[in-house]
């Protein structure tokens, strides 16, 4: 199990106007989407290929094409934010959704939707902003690996250490990348320093 903090100069960049109180949403959601695609680049770099013949106008030549089969599951309301990032590069991923929403007393993750394609043999991208308790990336991993999945990374914006433990425990295996990790969470499991309430300040519902 391995956490990539993608520390790319753009990268941080996006991050810290994503951090940035007097952002505004529309704003935000182009910093979040193009976060996303640098994530998603990052987290796909042993992608498996095949070489193909092809010629260029003055010779053929034994060219890669990527083979492997990918998908992307966001957690909603907030992974929504990064779909799009991840489709610029991969414009016939197939595109699963879970929805969970953290109970604001108990920051306990309920499941209230979830549609997922086949997932066997594919790279999968679970795509949640906020690693906070690790909660909702546990319970939507439990739903992606009983799809049939067996590669599966998360990508996020920023993460905490208690989400990164969490993940860990639960999925070994699960890769995560992320722009941050972050120092810890404060009494109500938000994230410290953090960015605020992710899906409140991507749909201007603060
Ligand atoms: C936020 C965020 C994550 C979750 C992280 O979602 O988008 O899904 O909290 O917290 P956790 O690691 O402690 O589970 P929220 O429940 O606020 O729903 P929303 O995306 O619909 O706003
Ligand atoms: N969800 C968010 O949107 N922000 C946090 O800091 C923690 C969970």
């Amino acid at each position: 199990m391995s956490v990539t903090v993608v520390d790319h100069p753009l990268a941080q960049h996006y991050l810290t106007h994503l951090r940035d109180a007097t952002t505004k949403p529309a704003l935000f959601r182009t910093l979040t989407r193009k976060l996303a695609t640098l994530l998603a680049v990052e987290a796909s770099r042993d992608l498996r290929t095949a070489k193909t013949p092809i010629a260029t106008p003055l010779e053929e030549v034994w060219a890669q094409v990527i083979v492997e089969p990918i998908a992307v599951v966001p957690i909603l309301r907030a992974g929504l934010g990064m779909l799009d990032g991840i489709v610029d590069l991969f414009p016939d991923v197939s595109v699963g959704y879970i929805g969970l929403e953290r109970d604001e007393n108990t920051a306990i993750a309920s499941s209230y939707y979830q549609k997922l394609p086949d997932l066997a043999g594919c790279l999968v991208f679970l795509v949640d902003p906020m690693l906070a308790t690790g909660g909702s990336a546990v319970t939507a991993l439990q739903g992606i690996y009983a799809a049939g999945a067996d590669r599966v990374v998360l990508l996020c914006v920023v993460a905490a250490p208690e989400g990164v433990r969490a993940v860990q425990e639960s999925f070994p295996q699960t890769r995560i990348y992320t722009a941050a990790v972050d120092r810890e969470l404060d009494a109500r499991k938000y994230i410290l320093p953090g960015l605020g309430d992710f899906g409140d300040r991507l749909y201007g519902t603060l």
